[in-house]
């Protein structure tokens, strides 16, 4: 699952105490584990050999180009919704034609980014982008290889905020519609429409949902190629599942095992889109405990990571499993809420955030600890850091990078300079 483990009581990333990377870099602390990562794509591409997939880290779960660098060496391609993804990506030396580039409000600019840039393809979601996207491409004397994201109306059975592939979400076009699009752009100047993108949420732990969009698409494919479009590309998304609990995603080898008969034979270059699964487990945020305070049900321990650096527990409910780095004998058998110990204390994990919301774990039994014991909050490799704020003019946390027994900065930790620097520059107007 990953390489945060205990030894003799005391948690360890890989070779290095969690303990000596706080006292090093302080905390709250990113941190990931390089040999995680790494293991987590080898996996994927191993399970999905036989397809030869494209496969495009998508950008968004955890942005740090350290990660990314870590990963196009390894072979990886970039799924990137935004210019700044984009930005990030080239800087971290993406090959571009191993970038796909998705989201339903592209700008102009962006667009001549990517077209300048020779990104593999655009994932484009209406009638109104791809005209867009083909004027553009007129315009700079370029033809944008285009995928078509369709909404195949498929249940993935996951948080509403995180469903995309239902009729009444904002993603690409209905897929009954699909066809009359490419209709429309047959033959357009400065477009080639030869692939469909589907993404119907994230986490995806139920294979059948995706087994069922897949199939919806290769049908869609079927009817296009006989009225005599070159499809030869399927973008089947991202989504995979990540281990909270520690068992409720299937293995990558159930989704491949899925998957991979379905588009064996079709004649098709596959792209994949997995955040994720890559690198949730692959990260662990660090924090501290400022205070305790008990309160007529529960202790509140009050921690000084906060919603800014975790916004999941607040924005969906999410399950993160959090435990104390000295464990001492109690070392967690799983990362399950329900643990075998005497002595737990129910507690709500909480921010210094000024907000009911800024929770990172409500009625969680957990050891008692004391002022200025470590906590580690597991699976927060994916859309952690990626979704933190500065809310409360708090600085956002450094992470840190390890690689065996090396440890290394590779986002220094935010000052108060940093929080008003683009509020003096001279501004322009
Ligand atoms: N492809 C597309 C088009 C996407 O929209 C996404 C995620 C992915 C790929 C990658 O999905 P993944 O493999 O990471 O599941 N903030 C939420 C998750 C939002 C996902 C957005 N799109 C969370 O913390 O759960």
């Amino acid at each position: 699952m990953d390489r945060f483990e205990y030894r003799s009581g005391n948690l360890f990333v890989e070779d290095v105490p969690m303990a000596d990377l706080a006292a090093r870099f302080g905390t709250p602390l990113y941190v990931y584990s390089a040999d995680t990562l790494l293991t987590h794509y080898r996996k994927l591409a191993t399970a999905f050999a036989p397809l030869n997939p494209l496969i495009c880290y998508a950008v968004k779960a955890c942005s740090n180009i350290h990660l990314c660098k870590l990963l196009a060496k390894a072979g990886s391609g970039f799924d990137v919704v935004s210019g700044g993804e984009l930005y990030r990506a080239l800087q971290a030396g993406a090959d571009p034609a191993k970038v796909v580039f998705a989201g339903v409000g592209k700008t102009s600019p962006e667009i001549r980014e990517a077209l300048a840039a020779g990104i593999g393809g655009f994932n484009a979601e209406s009638i109104s982008e791809l005209t867009q996207i083909a004027s553009l491409a007129r315009e700079m004397g370029k033809t944008a290889r285009v995928a078509l994201r369709v909404n195949p109306d498929v249940d993935a059975k996951t948080h509403a905020y995180t469903t995309t592939g239902k009729k009444e979400n904002k993603f690409g076009v209905d897929i009954a519609d699909a066809p009359a699009v490419f209709e429309k752009f047959r033959g357009v100047g400065g477009l080639s429409l030869h692939a469909i993108h589907l993404h119907i949420g994230s986490p995806v732990n139920d294979v059948t949902s995706y087994t069922r969009s897949i199939e919806r698409g290769l049908q869609l494919i079927d009817a296009l190629r006989s009225a005599g479009h070159a499809i030869d590309t399927i973008d089947i998304g991202g989504g995979f599942g990540a281990y909270y609990k520690g068992d409720e995603a299937p293995p990558t080898a159930d989704y491949a095992a899925a998957i991979v008969p379905l588009l064996k034979d079709r004649k098709l270059n596959v792209v994949i889109e997995p955040g994720r699964s890559l690198v949730a487990n692959a990260g662990v945020l660090l924090t501290r405990v400022i205070h305790l305070k008990p309160g007529p049900s529960k202790q509140f321990v009050i921690v000084d990571a906060s919603m800014n650096e975790l916004i999941r527990p607040a924005l969906y409910g999410a399950y993160h499993f959090i435990w104390p780095v000295a464990a001492g004998q109690r070392v967690p058998g799983s990362r399950g809420p329900e643990q075998p110990f005497d002595g737990l204390q129910k507690c709500d994990v909480v921010g210094p955030v000024c907000e009911s919301s800024d929770f990172l774990a409500k009625d969680r039994m957990l050891p008692s600890v004391q002022q200025g014991d470590l906590i580690a909050v597991y699976s927060a490799g994916a859309y952690a850091m990626a979704m933190a704020s500065q809310y409360n003019s708090r600085p956002r946390a450094a992470e840190v990078l390890v690689e065996g027994a090396s440890a290394r900065l590779i986002r220094r930790r935010e000052t108060y300079a940093d929080l008003i620097a683009a509020e003096l520059e001279p501004l322009p107007g």
